[in-house]
């Protein structure tokens, strides 16, 4: 057999923050005190009510299939949760519940892009968008920001981008890797184009309970005529420390996406599992003091980390207004030391001075690099008296 691959296996590259984390495990394993700024994950243990809402379950004997989209407890939950947070009224029938928001997004884009769609991303964007997209035959369409501007997209330049051939966009704010999260006026501008073109929205809002500086989460759905036509990803990962149970949802009015989203999942893994959709209920239904609490660590220990990349010369960033991501301007030392771009400069500090960082490639910018501050304020600190001093080899190079 001379080609044991179909072309879409063979063209999709690998996670790139999985890559680099798997790296750090292995430099530990082989005992080097790596600092891990690569982890896309609370560091925080999953609250004790939520893992005992996964104890009782398995006593009380829930260990068999579950409905495709998910038991109606934690559908409920999730409509609850809509409802409570941000009044946007959803049925039980409009929500799926899925292994994990990524999951989510993999069947979405199964369920919606035919071979030639193209559909919008704006880069930064998160590494899985595009190559879901391609997984699915469809083209991402990739649309530049301006650090001058937050990231914040111009709407000129993406009307600009819109064919006939258009039939989404993805959105995520507050975003991984920027932190960006977008100002009402251009929600509003972005929904009156998506009216004007007939586009599908599908928004990914897995940071909505990680926002500092106490803002307000604007849910895409909840901009006036946008309900019917936004397809909202969402999850328990990062909002409740839960990233090993693998429970995402997607909440949609068009019937037509639940079901199509629900057959997917019915030809390839059933249902996510029945003890973690008994520990995602009780974490939306239960009271969210520690999501509050967490959320005060991050902003903490946010604002230690953009301090401390400010003190570098040569580093910048947009201050990133949620998630635990900075995303750090590196163009400075390209050339120094033979470092090209995003990679060479991630496997300088790693191999050089043991900081585990993630290339801004994969996520559309090559000048940047991504570190995560879901990490205790020493391992920042340690983490970030390193990279400085990286920084300035690279400069007396
Ligand atoms: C923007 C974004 N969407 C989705 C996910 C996936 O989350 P989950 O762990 O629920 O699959 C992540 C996780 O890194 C993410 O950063």
């Amino acid at each position: 057999m001379n080609r044991i691959l179909s072309k879409r296996a063979a063209e999709l590259k690998p996670s790139a923050t999985l890559a680099i984390s798997a790296k750090e495990k292995e430099l530990k394993s082989q005992g080097v005190d790596v600092i891990g700024f690569g982890a896309g994950e609370p560091d925080f243990p999953t609250p004790s009510r939520i893992r005992e809402a996964a104890k009782r379950s398995l006593d009380k004997g829930e260990t068999f299939y579950t409905p495709v989209g998910g038991t109606l407890e934690l559908r409920k939950a999730i409509v609850h949760r809509f409802a409570e947070d941000y009044g946007l009224m959803y049925k039980v029938e409009n929500i799926v519940v899925s292994c994990g928001a990524k999951h989510s997004l993999y069947n979405i884009f199964q369920a919606v892009v035919d071979p030639g769609d193209e559909i919008i991303c704006l880069a930064p964007y998160w590494v899985s968008y595009p190559e879901m997209v391609a997984l699915a035959g469809g083209r991402p369409v990739t649309i530049e920001t301006s650090e001058s501007r937050g990231f914040e997209p111009e709407i000129e330049s993406i009307s600009d981008r819109i064919s006939p051939a258009t039939k989404a966009i993805i959105l995520n704010y507050p975003s991984n890797p920027t932190g960006v999260m977008y100002s009402r006026k251009f929600l509003e501008k972005l929904a009156d184009l998506i009216e004007r073109k007939d586009l599908l929205v599908i928004s990914d809002e897995i940071y909505d309970k990680l926002l500092f500086d106490d803002g307000r989460y604007t849910p895409f759905a909840t901009i006036p005529g946008m309900k019917s036509r936004t397809v909202t990803v969402n999850g328990v990962s990062k909002t409740y420390a839960m990233t090993g149970f693998r429970i995402g949802y997607l909440a949609a009015d068009s019937m037509e996406i639940v079901k199509a989203t629900t057959n997917i999942q019915s030809q390839s893994t059933s249902n996510p599992s029945s003890t973690a959709q008994a520990a995602a209920a009780e974490a939306l239904i239960g009271p969210q003091t520690e999501v509050i609490e967490m959320r005060n660590i991050f902003e903490r220990r946010r604002d230690l980390m953009v301090e401390l990349v400010n003190q570098v010369p040569g580093l910048s960033l947009v201050t990133p207004q949620g998630a635990f991501y900075v995303f750090v301007n590196i163009s400075y030392f390209l050339g120094s030391k033979g470092i090209t771009g995003s990679s060479d400069f991630a496997a300088y500090l790693l191999e050089n001075h043991y900081v585990a960082c993630v290339p801004g490639g994969p996520f559309g910018s090559d000048e940047h690099i991504r570190l995560s501050f879901a990490t205790k304020e020493d391992v920042i600190i340690e983490g970030m008296k390193r990279i400085k001093t990286a920084c300035e080899e690279l400069n007396n190079a």
